[in-house]
């Protein structure tokens, strides 16, 4: 039968109604290793204040054990009256090592400091998982970008040819906002670092319990500092769901590109049929499903994340029942990436590129425009008059339905005689090829080929750190 942690001031237990709406085991379950982790660091603060003796201590060590081994096994799970998963784990260390010794637990604790605990610990741990899927995404993107060597696309803003780039430039251009989650994920772990344990219901312990070793035992370097601040925060769990949402969007816009190259009308990039789907109905189906669920999944992710924040935003401290809502966001939030990110990783890793098609594309849509008004600054005229003379350029090609190197050298001699004579004119030509474009570009950061294998060597230097 169900207990309840609470009911000594109460006439009557809950009713249903209440019992359905507090409940929360068939979400929180999930916390119970952490919870019996916990109960053991407890178990022994009590017992070195002097409040378990030895042999108690070495009894509630055994129960704990116990009860670890019968949740691993399923024998032992939430029942209905059971309100959340500190309950259920209550009932089951009472069932194993009866009411006298089982009831010595809870001194000195609250179910306050405990869940803040518990939560700090779980997302700890799934933050490592979520980084190396993140990473490994990072990888795939490195690995496709070295594979695509000097292969050149077209480079657009606003979805408009614009300049040409290095696939593999571009490639890379998903991979560094990935490795900043990774470091954020790093970096958010320093202050996740900190535990609540031993905070109590808000105000502290009086049973000279001590914190630092419960909290060293958990996996925590150092305690919170404010014991309502240690209960009642979840600023570190808001940070966490950021930068889930974050790599959500970041994975997101990869899709999208990835979803666009993959039309017929670009056809830039082939996705492996294991890592495509079909339809029922028209046989002749490929779709893009990881990258669609990619880009679906992050908006759910961002709602996560909105959710969370609403849900903290007027709290008045300390401990309040609303702080129960913070799980299901980060819960829902890493089941997602958990199983998505294998999933994208093994799409990057396995498309292939139409490098072609891609190299044929890179220069058309007067994407060397920029290169003619640069090659014009490099001849001594001015930049607001080559940009105009580029432009009479795109105008001319554009009313002919040509593309710049279409141009004669008359038709260049002409736009540009109020600098240049005739002769040096035509040297444009020199710049109206993609090679030279892409290689013209080697400031540090740039699309040169040289910058971009500089790029990848640095990538894989800060992987390697990771
Ligand atoms: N289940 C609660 C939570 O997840 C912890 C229990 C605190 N309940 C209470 N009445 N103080 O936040």
């Amino acid at each position: 039968t169900s207990i309840a942690l609470w009911g000594g001031r109460f006439s009557s237990g809950p009713s249903p109604e209440l019992a359905r709406l507090s409940k929360s085991t068939q979400f929180d379950w999930r916390l119970a290793d952490d919870d019996i982790a916990g109960s053991r660091a407890h178990a022994r603060a009590l017992g070195r204040a002097g409040l378990l003796t030895a042999e108690e201590l070495d009894r509630m060590e055994s129960a704990l054990d116990e009860l670890q081994r019968r949740v691993d096994s399923g024998a032992f799970v939430p029942i209905e009256g059971d309100e959340d998963e500190a309950t259920a784990l209550e009932r089951g260390l009472l069932e194993i090592a009866g009411d006298e010794l089982g009831g010595k637990l809870r001194a000195g604790r609250s179910r306050n400091d405990q869940i803040a605990a518990l939560i700090r610990m779980w997302l700890r741990r799934h933050a490592r998982t979520i980084a190396a899927a993140t990473l490994d995404v990072a990888a795939a993107l490195v690995e496709q970008a070295e594979a695509a060597g000097h292969a050149v696309m077209p480079g657009r803003t606003h979805m408009q040819h614009a300049q040409p780039v290095l696939l593999a430039h571009q490639l890379m251009a998903h991979f560094w906002p990935l490795m900043r989650d990774v470091s954020r994920l790093a970096d958010w772990d320093v202050r996740a670092d900190a535990s609540p344990y031993g905070s109590g219901a808000l105000a502290g312990n009086t049973l000279g319990l001590d914190p630092d070793a419960v909290g060293r035992e958990l996996g925590f370097s150092r305690v919170t500092s404010n014991s309502i601040d240690g209960t009642s925060s979840r600023d570190v769990v808001a940070e966490f769901s950021f930068i889930a949402a974050m790599i959500g969007v970041d994975i997101s816009r990869l899709s999208e590109e990835i979803i666009i190259w993959n039309t017929q009308e670009f056809a830039f990039v082939t996705l492996d049929d294991a890592y495509s789907t079909g339809s029922s109905i028209m046989p002749q189906k490929k779709n893009p499903d990881i990258a669609e669920l990619a880009r679906g999944k992050a908006g759910r992710l961002i709602g996560d994340l909105s959710g969370l924040m609403a849900t903290l935003k007027g709290l008045p401290t300390a401990y309040a029942r609303d702080l129960q809502e913070d799980k299901e966001a980060v819960f829902d939030q890493v089941d997602a990436l958990e199983v998505l990110l294998p999933a994208f990783s093994g799409m990057v890793r396995t498309m292939t590129f139409d490098t072609e098609r891609m190299e044929k594309e890179a220069p058309t849509g007067f994407a060397l425009a920029t290169d003619i008004a640069e090659w014009l600054v490099r001849n001594a005229v001015p930049f607001r008059h080559a940009h105009e003379l580029s432009g009479a350029c795109v105008k001319l090609a554009e009313q002919r339905g040509q593309e710049l190197w279409d141009l004669s050298d008359a038709d260049f001699a002409n736009i540009f005689h109020d600098f240049l004579d005739a002769q040096t004119a035509a040297g444009v030509r020199e710049v109206l090829s993609t090679e030279g474009s892409v290689n013209a570009r080697n400031g540090k950061g740039g699309t040169s080929p040289a910058r971009v294998r500089e790029q990848i060597i640095t990538a894989k230097g800060k992987m390697a750190k990771m």
